[in-house]
This record gives structure tokens, sequence and C-alpha cells, in this order.
């Protein structure tokens, strides 16, 4: 990217909603128990939006939050990722963008799933390395307990709600903050390893209910994320001259606590680097990288001057990383 037209982190927000599902709480409704979720996943709660909470509703709160962090409301673009729109059409972003007062502003949904909140970055990097914005308001956002079957226990364990958000500026390559490279890839040959079958606009209406729900495969999907994710994070740090050793703090999307692990392993990073909160949020789509690194800085395992490595996988299939140095940012 040219001097002076990097993408700088500038804010950063997160919101949950307060209804905490525990591993207990699941059990009594599913053929599952606290152990196999926790053992298998590393969940032990998530929290699971109520009826009147839309994807638009977190995603002013957590954009709020981290317009508040940045010291500043002026945007001049918001970039939603997210894969719970609140309608098939139109994007979400405007209404987000009208929630928080930021009127005529550029605003437009992102959908790559899991991987949805490094893709926006990238995005919103794009806008910024072309002169389009100077700032922009990257969030986050996903209801996926809504996409779940509430009878399946594969699905309803592993998936929470919840929304993150960061501010970037228009700033300098070798300044602490500075977002890239950026790596993005997918294979929509496997599309049908995560997909909600019906509802969308190839097939409006399904004579079973099932299809308006996700089916996942759960152990396929669970190899490529280690797989792609390694992959990824290591072209991202070949591309910036980079070893695994210099970095601090691995950023992965929370998907699995043992995907985080195995991925870990596979690049040869030590298990401290790790940063996981799964366990209190389960996997929250697009929301769950801007979350957990929002957990780690309230938690002080996040600090200035950390090289951070964002990395993430998701439906589609689409994987992505980036990398930066964390600046003397905090949660708003
Ligand atoms: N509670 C209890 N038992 C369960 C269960 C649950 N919630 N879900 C599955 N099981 C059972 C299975 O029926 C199977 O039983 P069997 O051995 O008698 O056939 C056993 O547990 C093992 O199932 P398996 O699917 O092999 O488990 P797993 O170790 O692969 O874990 C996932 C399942 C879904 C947790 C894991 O594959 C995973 O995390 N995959 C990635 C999913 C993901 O990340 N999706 C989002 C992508 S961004």
């Amino acid at each position: 990217m040219q001097k002076g037209h990097s993408a700088v982190l500038a804010g950063l927000g997160a919101w949950l909603p307060p209804r905490v599902v525990d591993n207990h709480e699941l059990s009594e409704r599913l053929d599952t128990s606290d152990e196999w979720i926790r053992t298998r996943t590393g969940i032990r709660e998530r929290r699971i939006a109520g009826a009147d909470t839309s994807t638009v509703d977190m995603a002013v709160h957590a954009g709020g939050n981290a317009l508040r962090s940045a010291g500043s409301d002026v945007v001049d673009a918001l970039v939603l990722a997210t894969a719970t729109a609140d309608q098939l059409c139109p994007a979400s972003a405007p209404q987000v963008a009208s929630g928080l007062g930021l009127h005529g502003i550029a605003a437009f949904d992102v959908n790559a799933v899991c991987s949805g909140f490094v893709y926006a970055l990238a995005t919103a990097a794009g806008l910024i390395a072309t002169g389009t914005a100077d700032r922009v308001l990257v969030i986050g956002s996903d209801v996926f307990s809504r996409l779940c079957d509430p009878a399946d226990r594969g699905t309803m364990p592993i998936f929470g709600d919840g929304a993150g958000a960061v501010v970037l500026r228009r700033g300098e390559t070798h300044e602490p903050g500075a977002l890239g490279p950026f790596d993005l890839h997918s294979e929509g040959e496997l599309a049908d390893l995560l997909i909600v079958p019906a509802g969308g606009a190839k097939q409006r209406e399904s004579a079973d209910p099932h299809d308006y729900y996700v089916t996942m495969h759960g152990q396929t999907i669970f190899r490529h994320a280690c797989a792609r994710m390694a992959e990824s994070s290591r072209t991202v740090l070949e591309r910036a001259g980079l070893d695994v050793a210099d970095v601090d703090r691995f950023v992965g999307h929370q998907a699995n606590i043992r995907i985080l692990q195995a991925t870990a392993k596979q690049l040869g990073l030590p298990g401290d680097r790790v940063v996981a909160n799964i366990g209190r949020v389960g996997n929250t789509s697009a929301a769950s990288i801007p979350l957990a690194l929002a957990d780690a800085c309230e938690d002080g395992s996040l600090q200035r001057g950390h090289r951070v490595l964002l990395t993430a996988f998701g439906a589609g299939l689409t994987w992505g990383s980036t990398l930066l140095t964390w600046p003397d940012v905090k949660p708003g």
C-alpha cells in the first residue's frame, strides 16, 4: 500500500445481547451435555439476542461504542459485515448509518459469513487507499442463532449473537494500527458445506422447514478451517517479511477452540499467543474478531505494541488474514 494511504485502526467497540444461555440450559432442550460442548468446542455459554433485537440494532450499539473509542463520530463510509441482514433486500448498512445519525455517508453490506470482518476491513482499507474515504466505520454483526434450527444439537450449541466494530482512519503504513497486507480467498464449489438452502432469491420457499436453517458438515469444515487459516496466515507473514515468531497475538475466527489450537500448532505458534474468548460467546460469525479483540484489550492480554495476526474462515467458503501492530486504542 502507498505511504500515507494506509488504513489505521483508531477505535474499537463491542456489544453483546444481555441474555446468557449456558450449556446446561441448552442441555435441558437438546440431546447434548455441558461436558460434550465444552470438550468438543471450548464453548461454555453464548449470548442470544431477544426477538426484538436485530442485526441492525446490535450493529448500532457496537458502532456507537467504536465511534466513542475513536473520540470522533466523523466517518465517510460504513461497511457492515453480516450474513444475517435484517432483510434480504435492501442491505442493512444504510439503516445502521441512519441509526447512528451518520446521514448521507456511503454504507453497504459485505457478506463473507464468518470471514466477513476481515473482508470488510480489506474493503474499507481499499476505500481509504483510493481516497474515496478518510475514515470508515467497519462493523461485524450477526444474529446467527436465528439461522439455527432450535432442535439441532449440531449447530445450536456452536453459534451465538453479537456485534463488534472498528474505526479506520487514513494514516501512514508504518504507524501502529496500520492494517496490511491482506490475503483473501474463496472456494464456491464447497458452498454446500455450510448453507441455508431456502429463503434466498434462488429458492424463496420450501416445503421442508429445515431448509430455512443452516446445515453444516462439521468435520469437513473443521479440516478446511485449520488448513486455510494456517495457509493464509503464512501468506500475510511472508508478504510482510515477518516470521511466525514475530506474532505476539493470534486472533483467529472463534469457531471452535480446537480449530484455534490446531491452526496455531500447524503454524508453530505457542499456545499463549492465541486469543480465545469463544468460551463465553461461541461462534459469533462476522462479530467474532472484533469481539475477541475487545475482550483481549479488557483483560490486558492485548497491549499496545503487540504484533497481531487476524485470520478468519467462513462459509462460502471464504477465508482471509491481515496484520497490524496494536495501537493505543481501547474499547469504547
Ligand atoms: N452433543 C452431544 N453429542 C454430539 C453433539 C452434541 N451437541 N453433536 C454431535 N454429537 C455426537 C455425534 O452424533 C457423534 O456421535 P457418534 O460418534 O455416536 O456418531 C459424536 O458426537 C462426534 O461427532 P462429530 O461430528 O465427529 O464431532 P466433532 O468432534 O467433529 O465436533 C463440531 C463437531 C461441529 C463441534 C466440529 O466438527 C466443528 O467445530 N466443526 C467446525 C464447525 C464450524 O466451525 N462451523 C462454522 C464455520 S465458520
